[in-house]
């Protein structure tokens, strides 16, 4: 279990993001921070529709490697660059003459998917155009979605002759149902963004013009809350859908123990009984 963690951070795919580039040698992906301790990964290939290739994976596993130590950001937001396509899945140009050996441990080993799923700070996935294959299983893989009333969601995997392979049998189907991720997975149809929000995929969906205004305050409240209450909060709600409910309640008690050691609880505590805004430090 990690302690240190003291940030929140928000993943999306948007435009005209203004920001301070901190890690500026990426080719295929960029990283900025926001004043008010959020990061934004940017997947950015945006004439491939931001698809993944393996050096996409590569810098953002390093990047997701760096956030994660960095106490000064407290939000990941992820997003893809340009105003069509969040990410439009695995780049198929890297498919030809894949074995199956490679590419298992290009899913498996130092994937975003896996990176994201043990990223211990909250993440939002920005969504705003084209949402498939890799690209769903990735928005998948953060911990919240807001999606722009242009974005389409699709696994559409099944035309290519595969199945998914970042997640997607397992996170859609825990996220909505057997019935519509069946449907969704061997038809490789895509839904749109208000067919999405009523499944339950995504959390909100904003007119496109509004998405990064309305992502970005939900990034900001969730900011102000204490890190490492966040962070067991985080780990405990993914317990529900990963242990039985035995197993699942022991972990929660555990967690819920550990916010009482921190600093930030009696700042909580203290906050509440003398009628002022809590200032959290992550500790
Ligand atoms: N991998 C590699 N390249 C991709 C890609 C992907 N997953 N998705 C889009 N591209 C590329 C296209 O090849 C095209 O490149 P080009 O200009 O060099 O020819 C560029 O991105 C623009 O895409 P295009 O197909 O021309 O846009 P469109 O608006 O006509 O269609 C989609 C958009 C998303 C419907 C279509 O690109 C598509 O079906 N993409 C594949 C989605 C997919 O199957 N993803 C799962 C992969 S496992």
């Amino acid at each position: 279990m990690m302690l240190e963690v003291s940030n929140l951070i928000l993943l999306t795919s948007t435009t005209n993001i203004r920001h301070l580039n901190i890690m500026p040698d990426y080719e295929t992906i960029s990283v900025e921070k926001r004043d008010e301790g959020i990061a934004v990964l940017t997947i950015n290939r945006p004439d491939k529709l931001n698809a993944l290739n393996s050096k996409v994976h590569a810098e953002g596993v390093a990047a997701l490697d760096e956030l994660r130590k960095d106490d000064s950001v407290r939000v990941l937001v992820i997003t893809g660059a340009g105003e069509k396509s969040f990410i439009a899945g695995a780049d198929i140009g890297e498919f030809a003459g894949k074995t199956s050996v490679t590419q298992r441990n290009v899913f498996q080993e130092r994937s975003l998917f896996n990176s994201l799923d043990t990223f211990p700070k909250p993440v939002i996935a920005m969504i705003n155009g084209f949402c498939l294959g890799g690209g769903c299983e990735l928005a998948l893989a953060c911990d919240l979605r807001t999606a722009s009333e242009k974005a389409r969601f699709g696994q559409p995997e099944i035309n290519l002759g595969i199945i998914p392979g970042g997640g997607g049998t397992q996170r859609l189907t825990r996220l909505i149902g057997e019935t519509k991720a069946m449907e969704m997975i061997l038809t490789g149809d895509m839904i749109d963004a208000q067919t999405a929000y009523n499944l339950g995929l995504v959390n909100d969906v904003f007119p496109a013009e509004e998405l990064e205004e309305k992502t970005f305050a939900l990034a900001n409240k969730i900011a102000e809350k204490a890190p490492i209450a966040l962070q067991m909060a985080k780990e405990a709600v993914k317990l529900a859908s990963r242990s039985n409910l035995d197993e699942g309640l022991r972990r929660e008690v555990d967690l819920f123990a550990v916010c009482f050691s921190t600093e930030d609880k009696e700042e909580g505590v203290a906050a509440f009984l003398e009628k002022r805004k809590p200032v959290f430090k992550g500790r």
